[in-house]
Formats: C-alpha cells, structure tokens, sequence
C-alpha cells in the first residue's frame, strides 16, 4: 500500500477485517508477557549445581587465605578478579569484582562523581547543566540513573556498528558539560547491535572538552551469544583506551545475572587503578566488603571462560527458538507489508521493533487490552519519550514458545490496527 497516498476504502476495510481478528483474542482473556529481559525458568535451572558448590563442608578461605565470611575485601576475591577478568578479556588488576548487581555499581561511580568529583574535578552535584550522551534506543534504567542525579540527557542516533561517531564526538570533544555516555557494546539492549573494532577505536581515541567525562562500557551481554558457532567478539575497551594514551576514559561494566541467578550473581567493573583508587575511597563509605562466599560460588562453579562459554551455548539453544519463532511469526505476518521492521538480533535479550511514526503507543496500549504486556512504548528513550512514537522492545527470554506464539500473533493483529488506524488520519 501507498502509504503517502492510502486508498481509504480498502484501509477501513481491512481496519474492520482487523477489528473482528482483535476482539475474538480479547474474548480469550489471555495474560501474556513479553516485556521481562529475564531468563526463563530452564536457564535458571541450568545453573542449580552452583548452589551446592558451597556448604558447612567447605573450605571458606580463598586462595590467598582470606575468611570469606566475614567483612572485608571490598573490591572482591582475587579469584573473582581473575575469572571476571577473563570473561572480559581485561588484566585482572584492572578488575574490582562486587555484589550482585552490576547496575547497582554503575548507580555507585555516578554517585561518587557527584559527591567527590573525578580526578580533582568539582564534585558534579556543583556542576550546573551536566549532560549525558544517550544512545538510542537504549536501555531505561541506564537512562533512569542519569535522569535521577539531575543530567540532561541528550539522545544520539545509533548505526548498524554503534552510535553515531560524529555526533559523539561533536558533544564529548566540544561541551565541557557532557560528562558520561552509556554503551552497550555487545548485543545492545534493544537493537541487539555489536560496536565495530573502528566503533570502539573511536572512542578509546575521544579527547573530552571534560576532564571527568567517562564512558560507561556496560558489557552485560558479552558471553550471550544465540548462535555459539559464530561468536561476535569486540576488543578490550581498557586496553584499547590505554594504548590510545587515555587509561582513565572508561568503566567497564558486567556481572553474572544472566549466566547464573539474576539477583544472586556478582558484578565486575574493569578500569585504570586510578579510576579504582578514586571509586573505592568512595564506596568504603557505602560497604564493609561484598558477598563473597557468592563469588566463591561462581568462580567454583564456572572455573574460567572455556566453561561458561559452554554454560551460555545452553542458555542459547533455549533462548535461540524463541527468538526465531517470533522473527518467523513478524515475517509471516508483516513482511513486505512496510508496516514494521525488527531486528534480527545474534545475541542479548531483546528484539527492537519499529512501526510507523506514531503508532507504538497505540499498538502497545491494544495489546495490553487483549493481554499481552509489552515495554512501554517510548521506554527505550530518554524521558521515555520516542520522538517518533515508533519503537517497541520485544523481550522474549522469560515466556514459553506457547505463549510467544499468540503473543507475537496479536502483537501483528494491534500494528494492522494501530497503522490502518494512522493512514485514515491523514
Ligand atoms: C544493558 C544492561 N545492563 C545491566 C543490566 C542489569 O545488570 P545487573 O543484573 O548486573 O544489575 C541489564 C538487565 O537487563 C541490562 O540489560
């Protein structure tokens, strides 16, 4: 169809052809979900082993012979630095391993910028008009931390290798008020996208207006791969940005959540000594030390990256099927028709969807009215405001495949509506 030019009357026919489709699920009175990026029920299980890897029979020490009940170590177990830092392909004295939530830590390290500034840097609470890139679409809660301590967050388009270069570098290079970008450099949340070696070159090579500007390197997704025989790899970021003469620009952020138990994991940032010296003088004020029979447990459990490469290849040939099925039902059902397109993601959590301008709201909102719960529309933007009111993050790791199905049926069903819907406004 011409969507510049829609033929009016084969739109009302097929929004009533539609209409009959939408009220015969709405009688199914189903309660669908496709809005958790957590790990279904059988990924959980894959992990139960771990814990009975630590008991009242278990030598407690670690391996140089701390206690690990009791306080202390703040910045983890040497083990747990060696097994963090392989899995990101860092030197493990570049590591700090922590509690359970990597998002917790990226919270604390923005935090400490603003109590205690970055490197002899006014303390950013003192700082007026701070700004942060936000590249888009992107992830609400690394928004939300931002929006929380008073940035104004600027969103920058992302590309097929990662954000856009030239926009970064015409803010970080030329406003000394932008002080922090968020990356997710494999397997974005949502686009799924992977930075490119020149992606990543780029930024290791950033000369910031701000001496306290940071990138936040969130590599949650680096061992989450759909399609273990052809693994994407990006390079050490902190490696690349020492070689680039700027070992302090990044943080690197990951953690175990969704290798083992989403809320029962351990987190690791990777970072020059003197951005961990900087962050700890802060955080001594905030903790004793972590849980560390947990990172016992972890680094007991996987041992190093060979076995979780091997854990992960199981998490994909469960999260693999759904993923297609819902590509096979949108190509099925919208394919060719102009009215959609997603992304076909190797790895991560999510699949980005965009419809047409101003029809996400209203696709997500008759969802929600025939039972099935999507991301909020506009989530994956800063203010939760998409200008374009278009994209919707579909999350499909935690439903059945039963379930997935009408789902994703009903899913086409609503942008049918939503975009017929649109056509006969104009
Ligand atoms: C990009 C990204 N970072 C961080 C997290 C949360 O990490 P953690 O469980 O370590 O706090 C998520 C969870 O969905 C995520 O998608």
């Amino acid at each position: 169809m011409d969507f510049e030019r829609p033929d009016r009357a084969l739109c009302r026919a097929e929004l009533e052809k539609y209409r009959l489709e939408f009220e015969k699920y709405k009688e199914q009175n189903l309660q669908l979900n496709l809005a958790r990026g957590n790990p279904s029920k059988a990924q959980l299980d894959l992990s139960m082993k771990m814990l009975d890897i630590v008991n009242s029979h278990s030598v407690l020490d670690s391996e140089d012979g701390i206690d690990c009940r009791n306080y202390g170590g703040l910045d983890g177990l040497f083990e747990a630095k060696a097994f963090m830092a392989e899995l990101l392909g860092v030197h493990p004295n570049k590591v700090m391993v922590f509690g359970n939530s990597s998002l917790q830590i990226m919270f604390q390290a923005i935090n400490f910028a603003m109590v205690d500034g970055v490197s002899g840097c006014e303390p950013m609470m003192f700082q007026k008009d701070r700004k942060w890139l936000c590249p888009v679409p992107g992830y609400d809660r690394h928004f939300n931390i931002t929006m929380k301590f008073g940035f104004e967050l600027i969103p920058v388009p992302m590309t097929d290798e990662g954000p856009d270069m030239d926009v970064v570098r015409s803010y970080v290079e030329k406003d000394p008020s932008v002080k922090g970008i968020w990356c997710v450099p494999k397997y974005s949340n949502p686009g799924g996208v992977v930075y490119s070696q020149r992606v990543c070159e780029e930024f290791a090579a950033l000369e910031p207006a701000a001496h306290d500007f940071r990138i936040f390197w969130d590599n949650a997704y680096c061992v989450h791969g759909l399609y273990p025989d052809h693994e994407d790899t990006i390079p050490d970021i902190v490696g690349l940005c020492e070689k680039a003469g700027h070992p302090d620009l990044v943080y690197e952020f990951c953690s175990t959540s969704k290798i083992s138990f989403p809320g029962a994991g351990i987190s690791a940032v990777a970072t020059s000594v003197h951005n961990q010296k900087g962050f700890k003088s802060f955080l001594q004020y905030a903790t004793i030390g972590p849980n560390k029979i947990n990172q016992l447990r972890q680094v007991r459990f996987f041992k190093n990256l060979a076995n979780v490469k091997k854990h992960m290849a199981k998490h994909a040939d469960i999260m693999r099927p759904k993923f297609e099925l819902v590509e096979s039902i949108l190509e099925k059902e919208l394919g060719g028709t102009g009215m959609a397109e997603w992304t076909k993601p190797r790895g991560g959590y999510f699949i980005s969807l965009n419809t047409l301008p101003g029809c996400a709201k209203r696709v997500v909102a008759l969802a929600k009215e025939a039972g099935v719960t999507f991301t909020n529309a506009g989530a994956t933007y800063p203010y939760g405001i998409d200008p374009q009111d278009s994209n919707i993050r579909l999350a499909p790791s935690f439903a059945t495949p039963e379930q997935i199905e009408p789902a994703t049926e009903i899913l086409c069903t609503c942008i049918r509506l939503a975009t017929y819907e649109k056509l006969l406004e104009k």
